[in-house]
């Protein structure tokens, strides 16, 4: 930070927010191939995590990409970048007190270990939405992998671009072994394990 500025202490604490709606904040962080069902996943546990009364906000490409990052395409530098700006917009919800679900390809080691970094070891949470390459391709729901095998896209993750597997995630969901209502219950299952523990 700027030697210059001094940050300003608030009387209310991140946690007298978080608890004034009766649970700790963090961040779900799922990661995976397009198409490999992180935002099906992640909106439907926002979904069941509001319906029980919980703060949630979702982060996905709609608000970001659309909005904060208009102008980022997916060369590594751009793809590093956005993912900075997310782990801090990231952040920042969590310190509002808010259960935030960011559903992001970030696709290699070093954009996650910076999103960690940037979050914090304690609130970030890994999710590895483990669906193979030939079933995301299979899917194509935006028709996108024929376009990048068409060579009208490129640096497409999994086809030109590198996706590189999370090593030591928090939770494994695999998509082709399990509908996604009991992968669904396995994250909220997780939720109540890190709510019990904080
Ligand atoms: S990243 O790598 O984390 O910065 O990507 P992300 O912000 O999650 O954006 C992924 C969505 O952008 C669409 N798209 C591409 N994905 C991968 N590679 C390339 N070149 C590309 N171009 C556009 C694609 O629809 C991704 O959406 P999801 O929801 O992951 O399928």
């Amino acid at each position: 930070m700027d030697s210059n500025i001094t940050p300003h202490q608030f009387s209310i604490t991140r946690e007298d927010r978080a608890y004034s709606h009766q649970h700790p904040a963090f961040v779900l962080w799922f990661t995976g191939l397009s198409g490999s069902g992180k935002s099906t996943i992640a909106n439907a546990v926002e979904k069941a995590l509001f319906e029980k009364g919980m703060h949630t906000y979702s982060l996905d490409g709609d608000n970001i990409r659309g909005g904060i990052n208009k102008g980022l395409g997916f060369s590594e530098a751009d793809r590093t970048e956005n993912l900075r700006r997310i782990a801090e917009v990231a952040k920042l919800f969590v310190d509002a007190g808010i259960i935030t679900l960011a559903a992001f390809i970030s696709p290699t080691h070093k954009d996650r270990a910076q999103v960690r970094n940037i979050i914090g070891e304690t609130d970030f949470f890994e999710i590895y939405v483990d669906t193979p390459l030939h079933i995301c391709e299979q899917r194509d729901p935006k028709g996108l992998y024929k376009k990048a095998r068409a060579g009208e896209i490129k640096n497409f993750t999994g086809i030109d671009a590198p996706y590189e597997a999370p090593l030591q995630p928090d939770l494994i969901l695999k998509t082709e072994e399990e509908p996604v209502p009991e992968l669904v219950k396995k994250v909220l299952t997780f939720v109540q394990s890190l709510i019990e523990k904080k």
